[in-house]
């Protein structure tokens, strides 16, 4: 299915935000990344509705999606290539090294998101990619996504084992290099 047959994951106007939680412009860029990838095994954390889930079924017609989430409400219609999971993510035991694309949008709070970083980065190959959504400042006293970030960049994790790639809005992509 090609881009202009998912626009119904968004809506129009500033926020374009509806099945979908990234907004046309994140989903405009993983659509292009998932498309690019060979026959790529995604796994997605965060499945909610199902928006991204769709999304990443479509971008390749080759590829696997497993998305997990603790309750998801799926209102897409979903193939036979995405497989829901339904579960808390950090307590997975993951035993695969092999995934082309993790996608990061369960829990957002520090604690929960490095919870999922430490659980899942290792499932990723050399050469595959880590994109988290809602990596942005929030002007509250809580850490969030973007305080894994920093730290990570000041751990020298992002520097030696990744690279940062320049992304749009609030997505934050690495590349696992060793
Ligand atoms: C922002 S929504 C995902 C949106 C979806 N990726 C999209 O854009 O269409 C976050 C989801 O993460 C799920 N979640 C939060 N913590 C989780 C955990 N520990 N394990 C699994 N799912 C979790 C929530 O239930 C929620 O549905």
């Amino acid at each position: 299915m090609g881009f202009e047959n998912l626009v119904f994951l968004w809506k129009d106007g500033g926020d374009s935000r509806k099945i979908s939680r990234v907004n046309l412009a994140e989903g405009a860029y993983l659509y292009k990344l998932v498309h690019n990838l060979s026959a790529p095994y995604i796994v997605e954390i965060g499945t909610m509705r199902g928006g991204t889930t769709k999304l990443l079924e479509e971008a390749n017609q080759s590829g696997v999606v497993f998305t997990v989430d603790l309750a998801p409400n799926i209102e897409t219609s979903l193939g036979e290539r995405a497989h829901s999971i339904v579960a808390d993510s950090t307590k997975i035991e993951v035993n695969v090294d092999s995934v082309d694309l993790l996608f990061i949008d369960g829990n957002h709070f520090y604690e929960g998101v490095k919870a999922d970083w430490d659980n899942w980065n290792k499932a990723v190959k050399i050469g595959g990619h880590i994109v988290f959504h809602d990596c942005y400042i929030v002007k509250k006293k809580y850490k969030t996504v973007i305080d894994l970030i920093k730290e990570l960049k000041n751990n020298k994790t992002i520097g030696n084992n990744y690279v940062e790639q320049q992304a749009v809005a609030s997505l934050c992509h690495l590349i696992k290099v060793g």
